[in-house]
């Protein structure tokens, strides 16, 4: 996809690989909506991208609210006018230990923020993505999908 003159969604993009491709997409010509439980490291994205943030918004929000993502889309809707791309890359790293040590709120919250997070989002965006002639979703994971470990 070309991504200049389209809206892509990104969540975690207060921080890290979010922000990183944030400012690669606004770079492109792009427009973000960009997504974060923690309001100030979204601010702070603002503050890197500079002249580019006329086409940034933010929206602070938990993943796992999923109850409120209704309300996020339709902001981002009377923003960008349409949507063209989530990417969902919010998440958590666990503990690295092994199943017999680790805590089930541990995995818990684990899961409801890297799956289920990824989950809502998914679901309550693709009606609208299915509706764009182009539209595309990309999910950020982890090596260790590929290599896990015990
Ligand atoms: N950096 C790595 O080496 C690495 C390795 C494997 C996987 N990943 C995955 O890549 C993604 C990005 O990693 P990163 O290193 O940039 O992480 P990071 O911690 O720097 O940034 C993640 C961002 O996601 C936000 N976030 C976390 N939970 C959220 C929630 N419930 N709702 C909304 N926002 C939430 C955080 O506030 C933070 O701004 C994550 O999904 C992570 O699991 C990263």
């Amino acid at each position: 996809m070309n991504v200049a003159q389209k809206t892509v969604a990104v969540t975690g993009a207060g921080n890290g690989i979010g922000r990183t491709l944030t400012l690669h997409l606004l770079d492109k010509g792009a427009r973000v909506a960009c997504i974060d439980k923690d309001e100030e490291g979204l601010h702070e994205t603002e503050m890197e991208a500079g002249s580019l943030a006329v086409r940034f918004s933010c929206h602070a929000l938990d993943i796992t609210e999923n109850k409120a993502i209704p309300a996020l889309i339709n902001q981002i809707l009377h923003n960008h006018g349409c949507i063209d791309g989530l990417i969902n890359n919010a998440g958590v790293i666990q503990p690295f230990t092994t199943v017999k040590d680790i805590e089930m709120k541990d995995i818990e919250r684990v899961m409801n923020i890297n799956f289920y997070g990824t989950v809502n989002m998914t679901r309550a965006f693709l009606p609208h993505l299915l509706t764009r002639k182009e539209a595309h979703i990309v999910n950020v994971c982890s090596i260790g999908g590929f290599v896990p470990v015990p």
